[in-house]
C-alpha cells in the first residue's frame, strides 16, 4: 500500500526519536521513498548517519547545504510528498506548527505541503496535557491535519501517563488504513483463484499443468494495493506472497479447490478465477505405487466439477465473476461462448 509513495518524515528533538529509525526502516521495506528532515535539536538525539543509511537518502537539517550553498527547497519537499509524517513531533514544533511560525526547514516544509499530515507526538505526561499543547492540537487538527495519539506508559523521564509515542508498527498500520480508505476498492471483497491442481494417480504420481500461479499472484497483489480484502486460493506452487493482509489458502485438487471456491464465493463482491483446473481426474487413485509392466498402460479418466460455471450458477447480480480462457481455435467466439455459459461478467483471452 506504501508502495513508491513519497513520504517526508520529520524528527523533532525528543527521546522517542530513537522510534523514527525503526519507522523509517518499515516504511522503506514497506516500499516506500522517504526524505527525512530532522530539526537541529533532533540531532542531538539520532543521528543523520543512522536516518540517511535507512532511508537511503541524505538527510535535511538545513535551508541550504553549508558546503555547496545548494538550496534544501523546502517548496519542492512539500510538493514532492505524497504524505508527510512528524514522528515525533515535540511540543515546540507543535506550536509553531499551530501558529505558523516558520524557523527551520521542517516547520517550513510543513507550511508548504500540499499532502495529508500526519502528526505523532511525543512528550512527559505534564507538557502533553498543558492546556497551550492541547489547544495547539485542536489548533492544527482545524487547519486539517491527522493527530496519532500517543500512548499512555513509563516515559523517558520515569513519570507513568499518557505522552509515549505511538509504536513504528502503530504508526505504519494507521497510515495504511488511511490509505485504504482512499482506494477505490475499500470494503470490497475479492476471491483469486491461482496455479496449477494436482489429480493423484497413485501415491507418487499426479496429472498436473504447467501453470505456474504468477498471474494469479499478481492479481491477488493488485487486488489488495486496490484496497480490496483478498482470499487466494492457490493450487500448488513454489511461489510466496509477501503481502501480508492476503489471506491465501492452499490446495491441491480441483475437488479441493471446488470446494474452497464455493466456500468464499458467496461473500465475495469480486472474483477471479485464474487457476489451471484440471478437467479430468482418475477415476480411481492406486493405494500403491504402480509399477512399471511390459506393454500399454491407461488410466480411466472422469470429469471434475467446471469450478467456473457453478460459482456462476450461483452468481448474484452484486456479484462480479471474471474467468480467464486459453484457446488455440476460433479464440474470441470460444471465449464469448464462455462468458454466456458461464454467466461470467467479463474473460481474459490469451491464445
Ligand atoms: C533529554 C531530553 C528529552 C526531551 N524530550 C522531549 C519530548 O519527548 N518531547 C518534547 O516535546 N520535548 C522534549 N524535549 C525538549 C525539546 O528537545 C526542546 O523543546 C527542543 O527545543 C525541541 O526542538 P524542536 O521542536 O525544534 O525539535 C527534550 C529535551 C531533552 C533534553
Amino acid at each position: 500500500m506504501l508502495k513508491d509513495k513519497n513520504i517526508l518524515l520529520g524528527i523533532c528533538g525528543s527521546i522517542a526519536s530513537y522510534k523514527s529509525a525503526i519507522l523509517t526502516r518499515l516504511l522503506v521495506k514497506s516500499g516506500a521513498n522517504v526524505k527525512i528532515i530532522m530539526t537541529s535539536d533532533a540531532t542531538h538525539f539520532i543521528t543523520p548517519l543512522t536516518l540517511s543509511t535507512l532511508s537511503k537518502n541524505p538527510v535535511l537539517t538545513e535551508y541550504s547545504n553549508p558546503g555547496t550553498g545548494e538550496w534544501n527547497s523546502h517548496v519542492e519537499l512539500g510538493l514532492w510528498a505524497d504524505m508527510m509524517i512528524i514522528a515525533p513531533a515535540s511540543a515546540n514544533t507543535l506550536s509553531k506548527f499551530a501558529h505558523g511560525i516558520c524557523d527551520n526547514l521542517l516547520t517550513a516544509s510543513y507550511l508548504s505541503a500540499k499532502c495529508p499530515v500526519y502528526i505523532a507526538p511525543a512528550m512527559d505526561l505534564d507538557m502533553w496535557k498543558h492546556p497551550s499543547t492541547q489547544n495547539n492540537i485542536e489548533k492544527v487538527k482545524s487547519y486539517g491535519n491527522t493527530i496519532i495519539n500517543p500512548a499512555h506508559g513509563e516515559l523517558a523521564s520515569g513519570l507513568i501517563g499518557e505522552g509515549r509515542m505511538a509504536e513504528p508498527d502503530e504508526i505504519l498500520g494507521f497510515l495504511q488504513q488511511e490509505l485504504k480508505k482512499k482506494l477505490p476498492l475499500r470494503n470490497k471483497k475479492a476471491l483469486v483463484t491461482a496455479g496449477p491442481t494436482y489429480e493423484a494417480i497413485d501415491p507418487v504420481r499426479f496429472i498436473g499443468n504447467h501453470s505456474s500461479g504468477k498471474m494469479g499472484y499478481a492479481l491477488a497483489e493488485e487486488l489488495s494495493e486496490l484496497g480490496a480484502d483478498v482470499t487466494l486460493i492457490s493450487g500448488p506452487t513454489s511461489l510466496n506472497i509477501s503481502n501480508k493482509q492476503i489471506h491465501r489458502v492452499n490446495v491441491t485438487t480441483a475437488e479441493e479447490m471446488l470446494r474452497e471456491a464455493s466456500r468464499y464465493f458467496p461473500t465475495s463482491d469480486i472474483t477471479i478465477m485464474n487457476a489451471a483446473v484440471s478437467d479430468y481426474r482418475p477415476k480411481s487413485v492406486a493405494e500403491q505405487k504402480i509399477k512399471k509392466a511390459t506393454g500399454e498402460f491407461s488410466i480411466d479418466l472422469v470429469k471434475t466439477t467446471d469450478i467456473l460455471k457453478s460459482l456462476g450458477d450461483i452468481k448474484r447480480k452484486d456479484q462480479i465473476l471474471i474467468g480467464f480462457a486459453l484457446e488455440t481455435t476460433d479464440e474470441e467466439a470460444n471465449a464469448i461462448k464462455k462468458v454466456k455459459q458461464k454467466n461470467l461478467d467479463f474473460i481474459v483471452l490469451n491464445s
